[in-house]
């Protein structure tokens, strides 16, 4: 008999002892998120010309742009509504094959910016490239030089994240996978991988220090307003995890919060709180096969496709969620497009001036959101 066949009934036959008690829609749908505000859909899109996947937003110290790094591996900036977006920087220079908006097979020679983070005293734009690792490229922009490609002898394989700490000179960053690449980010969150890591830069010595490993999926990177401690989104676990910098529980990782969904980037807002953008919530069936390696494997040895994959833990519903978080972990906010009208997938909110700028790795465009 055809294993693949035998893997598939077992499968079905594990969900439905499972799920029995569940109704079918009700294990793919998004659950309802007490106290959600589903206003997210009033936000107003910025279309990018001949581009997709905006995971990213960054204002510039002078409150320029917000910059963005897209899938064909530029980083682009916005100008306002008269110029609109201009190219930036990229952090490949072997750009010739780059034409295609969306071309997964050739994020390696293209790059991909995933977080972007300006250091404000130098105005240099710090870039987590999926690929190509740590880069910076000063405020003129072109192409971005190498900081950090590789870690205890071995290549980066998957940036993702940052936040830059001035006064201790280091950078926190978050490398996904140790074994799969970004275009492979479906295979981490289903495979139970757990070689993800945060590291720390330090930007005088230029040494590299592995602080936490073994993540599963980690994410968004984010310090606290007062420098004591950092953040990092695990997204297959839907956890975000606190890891303490300094004072009596320096080094000890404790659970921020537990989220509805799986946590994308998370940002510091000026009142020191935290967006946090889910890349979707979670369903039930999403939870369980993120956190039952066996049944992720299946799926992806029988061939799944990305789409089925996909929405296999995103749902079948397309929706966006944000959510606010004290410094505390406390949830205090969240803002949801729960139909996906305007906003789904998101993977970034950042908050200026009484708006909030929201990204997607996904979609051809941002949203700006007035709070
Ligand atoms: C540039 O990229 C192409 C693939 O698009 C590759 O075949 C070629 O070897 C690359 N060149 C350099 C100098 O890396």
């Amino acid at each position: 008999m055809n294993p693949g066949l035998v893997a598939v009934a077992t499968l079905l036959a594990l969900f439905a002892i499972t799920f029995s008690f569940f109704n079918p829609q009700a294990l793919f749908s998004p659950p309802h998120v007490p106290g959600s505000k589903d206003h997210l859909h009033a936000a107003q899109i910025i279309h990018l010309a001949g581009a997709v996947g905006p995971e990213s937003l960054v204002f510039d110290a002078h409150g320029g742009g917000p910059y963005t790094g897209v899938a064909d591996g530029r980083i682009l900036k916005w100008e306002g509504e008269q110029q609109g977006w201009t190219e930036f920087a990229f952090t490949s220079s072997n750009r010739s094959d780059c034409r295609s908006p969306f071309a997964p097979e050739l994020e390696h020679v293209c790059g991909r910016p995933l977080g972007l983070k300006f250091d404000k005293q130098s105005g240099d734009l710090y870039i987590a490239d999926a690929y190509l690792g740590l880069k910076v490229v000063g405020s003129a922009g072109g192409l971005a030089t190498n900081v950090v490609t590789e870690v205890e002898g071995q290549p980066l394989r998957f940036t993702n994240d940052m936040d830059i700490s001035e006064e201790e000179d280091v950078i926190y960053f978050t490398e996904s996978s140790t074994i799969f690449q970004r275009r492979q980010f479906m295979v981490v969150l289903l495979s139970g991988d757990r070689t993800g890591r945060l590291m720390k830069y330090d930007r005088s010595t230029k040494e590299v220090k592995v602080l936490l490993r073994d993540l599963a999926f980690p994410n968004g990177v984010a310090l606290s307003k007062d420098g004591s401690f950092v953040l990092v989104a695990e997204t297959s676990t839907c956890k975000i995890l606190q890891l303490w910098l300094g004072g009596p529980k320096a080094g000890q990782v404790d659970t921020f919060a537990e989220l509805p969904g799986f946590p994308d980037n998370i940002r510091r807002n000026s009142e020191g709180h935290f967006w946090v953008a889910l890349h979707a919530k979670g369903s039930p069936f999403g939870k369980w096969v993120s956190s039952t390696p066996w049944a992720g494997k299946v799926m992806i040895k029988i061939g799944f496709n990305f789409k089925q994959l996909h929405s296999s833990f995103a749902g079948w519903k397309p929706h966006a969620a944000a959510i606010k978080l004290s410094e505390r972990g406390e949830i205090l906010e969240v803002l949801e497009d729960s139909e996906g009208k305007t906003l789904k997938f998101i993977s970034e909110v950042e908050e200026k001036d009484g708006k909030l700028w929201i990204a997607s790795v996904l979609m051809p465009f941002i949203g700006i959101y007035g709070l």
